[in-house]
């Protein structure tokens, strides 16, 4: 007889007592509780010895161990949800060794036979409670703002869990936060020529749920990527840039206000309804200034595209030019609640009526408005990386589309003109991550610095709400690439014909 044979054995033998006795109890149980409670305790010693029968087989016998067995403890660090149903919600418990007799446990599962009460522990939380009648072997205390934990009990410091474990000491979780208090003294200590501050939006939340929800634009593939530049053909005599341009004071009522994409990994839809928006207001030189929906974007641009899960711009130009997309107050940004990726029935349709224009065939999503006129734009184009070209694009034709790296410092920017910097390098590696976001650059300015040197920085607008940054804008370096900003930049013009112009003008004058 083998070791698993033996132990299964006498594990069948001890499963059989102990539900005998239950069974004898529960007819007793009303009559007399004290039997109940004594019989428990002769059961829960049975078993000890059994276990110590079944060890010391074990220890002759450690051929063929099955993957189980060479499982590491699940409760080392305490019992984390020690007041969980688990093998209650299951039905029950099973006798001996039953390796089918699992529950669902936080990312792994857990076991509600009594083979799980071994040295190592694979037994639910609930196992000792609801199986046995005994309390959990694990127990040790934590102590927090002089309050007394029990082992398994949690609390949540920034975006970590940290869990009183066995040997009384809390246990907290190594994720690097989004909200790092030690960056933000770093960077206002250090001379960045920016500042830091802490955004309540984003305490708690990891650098890694960041970057995975709150940016959310593709890298252009390369193809896209050698997408020709234009060419403007500069005339450095005739084509002199100020020093300072801000779209929004060339056209006022014509330049949008950032939105918050919240939790919703959707900046391809949000900076492409933005300038689209910017462009179809210049140059209906005010007609028409439309807030385009994003959500129309991320609804309904689906091919190819992830919703709140990330998407490309090409995608999105190509779905301003082919369909269009309505505006923001006919078709409202909805922030996924549940699933950060969900993408939401699309609501809006539109059909050709000839000469390339559309028209909606659905109501507004919101029952706010009727309006619910397609606004549509030109294939894009993008501009060269050269610094000139691109202020000149924007100072003639509005604001443009760029990428942007995002950093871990980036999300806690909230004023002056930022270049990533290196307070976290002395950090382990996890701490410096960064990923791809798009943004819209307004404009651009030069501050003079105490050395008589100049910055030079391009006004952007993001979306992360008007409480991030300088009212949702931000400044960043202008003419080294910083973060990329350089490096894709994208325009487009407006879908518009003088016969906009006159019924949109008419409307507003009715
Ligand atoms: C369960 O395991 C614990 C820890 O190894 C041990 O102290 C306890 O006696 C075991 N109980 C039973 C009923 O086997
Ligand atoms: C940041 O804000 C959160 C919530 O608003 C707060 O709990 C936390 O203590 C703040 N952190 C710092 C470093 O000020």
């Amino acid at each position: 007889m083998n070791y698993r044979e033996s132990s299964r054995k006498s594990y069948n033998l001890l499963q059989d007592w102990v539900f005998l006795l239950d069974y004898k109890q529960e007819e007793r149980f009303s009559q007399n509780t004290h039997t109940r409670v004594e019989m428990k305790l002769l059961a829960a010693i049975a078993v000890v010895l059994l276990l110590v029968v079944a060890e010391s087989m074990a220890a002759r016998g450690t051929s063929r161990r099955t993957k189980r067995e060479l499982m590491s403890p699940l409760h080392m660090g305490g019992i984390r949800d020690p007041f969980g149903s688990y093998c209650e919600r299951r039905g029950g418990c099973c006798p001996g060794r039953d390796d089918q007799c699992t529950v669902p446990y936080l990312d792994t599962i857990c076991y509600c036979d009594l083979f799980c009460n071994r040295t190592i522990s694979d037994c639910c939380p609930d196992f000792w409670g609801h199986c046995l009648g005994i309390s959990p072997p694990f127990i040790g205390t934590c102590e927090r703002n002089s309050h007394k934990f029990l082992s398994g009990q949690t609390y949540k410091e920034n975006c970590n869990l940290c869990t009183c474990g066995t040997t009384g000491r809390w246990e907290c979780e190594q994720h690097a936060c989004l909200i790092e208090n030690d960056m933000i003294q770093a960077v206002n200590r250090g001379n960045y020529g920016w500042r830091a501050a802490n955004y309540s939006q984003f305490f708690g939340m990891s650098l890694d749920e960041g970057l995975r929800y709150r940016l959310g634009t593709q890298r252009p593939s390369r193809t896209i990527m050698s997408m020709n530049e234009m060419q403007l053909n500069m005339d450095p005599q005739n084509d002199r840039l100020p020093q300072y341009f801000n779209a929004a004071e060339k056209w006022p009522g014509k330049i949008h206000e950032p939105l918050d994409q919240g939790n919703c990994a959707a900046s391809w839809a949000f900076s492409t309804a933005a300038v689209a928006s910017d462009r179809i207001s210049i140059q209906s030189m005010g007609h028409m200034t439309p807030q385009l929906s994003p959500q129309n974007l991320i609804s309904c641009d689906t091919r190819n595209q992830g919703g709140c899960a990330g998407g490309r711009i090409d995608g999105a130009w190509w779905y301003m030019r082919r369909i269009g997309v309505v505006t923001e107050e006919c078709y409202p940004f909805s922030a996924p609640q549940q699933t950060p990726a969900e993408v939401g029935r699309c609501m809006m349709q539109s059909r050709s009526v000839g000469r390339g224009k559309r028209q909606a065939t659905a109501r507004c999503p919101s029952t706010h408005t009727y309006h619910n006129d397609i606004y549509q734009s030109t294939p894009p184009y993008r501009l060269s990386s050269n610094e000139k070209e691109i202020m000149k694009e924007i100072m003639d034709n509005g604001p443009v589309q760029a990428i942007l790296e995002v950093h871990e410092d980036f999300f806690v920017y909230k004023s002056g003109i930022y270049k990533h910097t290196d307070v976290s390098f002395t950090k382990p590696p996890h701490y410096r991550k960064h990923n791809t976001h798009s943004v819209r650059i307004t404009g651009w300015g030069e501050e003079r610095n105490y050395d008589g040197t100049t910055k030079k920085f391009w006004i952007a607008a993001n979306s992360w709400g008007k409480n991030w940054g300088e009212n949702g804008y931000f400044r960043i370096a202008r003419g080294e690439n910083e973060c990329e900003i350089e490096a894709f930049v994208i325009g487009a013009w407006g879908r518009v014909t003088m016969e906009d112009m006159q019924s949109h003008h008419h409307r507003r004058l009715k």
